[in-house]
């Protein structure tokens, strides 16, 4: 089962990146009251039946809002130290990404940013491997943007890095573009298997955001 819930504020500097948009293609983004958006989840699973994936949607779904409901405990303590709204902004989240199986993605969201997590396939992987990144436009091998041993972990801010619209790519029958990664309709950016940008405007990968796996499923983002 995959989890995700709130932690406690770092206090470490947040990870600068374009403000999302979200495209006029893409799914609103509506966040619970604790910051995480729980229909901005949603699990890419390609060659298995719909009721999987709705299995998935509601796993993920329920833990998020339990998460939701341990920060209502903590908002005491945060409404007494006045920031709120700095609090949130510096949270990491933690994710349980047993669930996702090779070839699934979801979307969740940190620091009211959209996050793809994405459990590469072999032949992704090998895709990825294969680019001469002296060829790139933004050059970064897959595994300088993934953690050692831990290579089918693609981990990103769902947010294109031309003008912060929300890519296509991690949910269900979403087009992918011609790379195979992700696709941003509004201007035409497409994202290879690393999320690694191969064509149209956007300038630079998507952005890996701070991230460890605190165990061998589950990673903390921030
Ligand atoms: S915002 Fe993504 S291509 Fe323009």
């Amino acid at each position: 089962m995959s989890t995700v819930k709130k932690t406690k504020a770092t206090g470490k500097k947040p990870v600068k990146a374009p403000k999302p948009r979200v495209a006029a293609a893409a799914k609103a983004d509506k966040a619970t009251p604790g910051g995480i958006a729980a229909e901005n989840l949603d699990v890419e699973n390609e060659g298995q039946a719909p009721g999987v994936r709705r299995r998935d949607f509601i796993h993920i779904a329920t833990v998020s809002f339990a998460g939701v409901g341990a920060a209502a405990v903590a908002m005491p303590l945060v409404s007494q130290m006045s920031a709120s709204a700095d609090v949130l902004a510096l949270a990491s989240i933690e994710v349980d990404v047993a669930a996702i199986q090779p070839g699934q993605s979801i979307k969740t969201s940190w620091r009211k940013q959209p996050v793809f997590i994405r459990n590469l396939t072999a032949a992704e992987i090998e895709a990825a491997n294969k680019v001469d990144v002296g060829g790139l436009r933004d050059p970064q091998t897959l595994a300088e943007r993934t953690k050692p041993g831990k290579e089918n972990w693609l981990i990103t801010l769902g947010v294109c890095t031309h003008l912060g619209c929300v890519p296509l790519g991690a949910a269900a029958g979403e087009v992918k573009g011609e790379y195979g990664g992700y696709f941003c309709p509004c201007h035409g950016s497409h994202y290879d298997t690393a999320a690694r940008i191969r064509k149209g405007p956007a300038p630079t990968n998507l952005v890996v955001p701070e991230f460890a796996f605190i165990s061998d499923t589950v990673v903390k983002i921030g």
